[in-house]
């Protein structure tokens, strides 16, 4: 075993499975929280002197560790701070990666500030927020940010990011695209001082009261995700889970009416407005996961062994303890092949792996 930095707080055979949502997998080989940028560089050059790999951990909300655990250096950005310039309606904000996503959001909408109150309960820190471009209610983090530094680990050197070069897409950036490559350090949100905006998520708009203020939209989504088990709670059986285990599936027009045809001859839904599907302005269509998995037999709430399916939404895959993260990629294997079967249709996983390829 290599010894440890003299001068940093590396550890050794750090358990992983506390830090993350679904309380699976092995320990990290080697372990380093930085609490600055510097300590942050030290340990990517620490690695690179040892010949090991690594891998950024943040809010371990989107996160599985195999059970293996993690060869090399597991690093936690712990950089907090946050800070905001206001111009006239216009508010800057700027976020360190390691704050917690939901304060950063309960204090905008204290401030009065608009723009992430529909964004409100989203487990996890505010510097995974771009890498997968985390969205809910209508509202995406790409709607609101204009600039992101990363450390880019190929040269070593800080980048700045503005939102046009980052190549956002729904749960997708370039940051996710290229995961070996950046660090977050920070994150630039523009928000304005006013009203929320129209909501622009069915679910939402008929659960808000009229002339909603931000603190309506705060309370109202986080009482819906509540309903769905997407807001952390240690009460919650199914708390120890990513949320989504599966972005919704884009698919082209043509796949879009099979599925339809499918469902309406199997009697899954009455007319094509009953099976869910949202035509994207690139002539692509969304589908819903959640419905999809379900019409194929994954039911809310079934258990296998240790792990199983939310009882509150078929797209969350939740650990019940004592379990495994092979028990928990199995299930998910088997949840892909029932939508596979029934509809011809693969999903794709949203929690990464890590220490793995993102595209396994
Ligand atoms: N549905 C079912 N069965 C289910 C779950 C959903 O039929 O078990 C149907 C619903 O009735 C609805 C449709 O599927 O017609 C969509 O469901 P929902 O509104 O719950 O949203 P979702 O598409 O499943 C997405 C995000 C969530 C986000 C919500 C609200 C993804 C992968 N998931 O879920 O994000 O909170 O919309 O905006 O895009 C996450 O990514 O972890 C996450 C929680």
């Amino acid at each position: 075993m290599k010894p440890a930095s003299a001068t940093l707080p590396i550890r050794s055979k750090v358990p992983l499975a506390p830090r993350t949502t679904f309380e699976l997998g092995g320990d990290a080989e080697w372990f380093l929280e930085a609490t600055s940028v510097e300590m942050l560089v030290a340990g990517l050059d620490w690695a690179d002197r040892e010949g090991i790999r690594v891998t950024i951990l943040g809010g371990g909300s989107n996160s599985l560790v195999p059970d293996a655990g993690v060869e090399g250096l597991v690093v936690v950005p712990a950089l907090r701070g946050v800070s905001t310039t206001r111009a006239g309606e216009v508010v800057d904000v700027t976020a360190r990666a390691g704050e917690v996503w939901d304060p950063l959001v309960a204090t905008m909408v204290d401030s009065g500030y608009a723009g992430i109150e529909a964004l409100s309960g989203i487990p996890g820190s505010v510097g995974a927020t771009p890498i997968q471009n985390v969205g809910a209610y209508g509202v995406e983090v790409g709607d609101v940010l204009t600039r992101v530094t990363v450390i880019d680990r190929s040269s070593r050197t800080m980048r700045t990011f503005e939102r046009a070069e980052l190549g956002l897409a729904y749960r997708d950036s370039r940051l996710k695209r290229e995961p070996d490559r950046f660090v977050v350090v920070e994150v630039e949100l523009r928000l304005r001082v006013g009203a929320p905006s129209p909501a622009r998520y069915a679910e939402l708009e008929r659960a808000l009261p009229p002339f909603p203020t931000l603190l309506d939209v705060r309370e109202t989504v986080l009482r819906l995700r509540r309903a769905k088990s997407m807001v952390l709670d240690a009460d919650d059986p199914n708390r120890r889970s990513a949320g989504s285990f599966f972005t919704n599936p884009i698919v082209d027009a043509a796949t879009a009416e099979r599925v339809i045809r499918v469902a309406l001859a199997r009697g899954l839904a009455r007319d094509a407005a009953g099976v869910p599907h949202w035509p994207l302005d690139d002539g692509r269509v969304k589908l819903a996961a959640g419905w999809l998995l379900e019409r194929s037999g994954v039911q809310r709430g079934e258990r296998h062994g240790h792990v199983g399916v939310s009882t509150a939404h078929a797209l969350a895959l939740v650990h019940h303890g004592g379990g495994s993260t092979r028990e928990l990629l199995a299930l998910a294997e088997d949840a892909r092949a029932r939508v596979r079967a029934a509809f011809d249709v693969e999903l794709v996983r949203e929690p990464i792996l890590l220490g793995a390829p993102i595209s396994d």
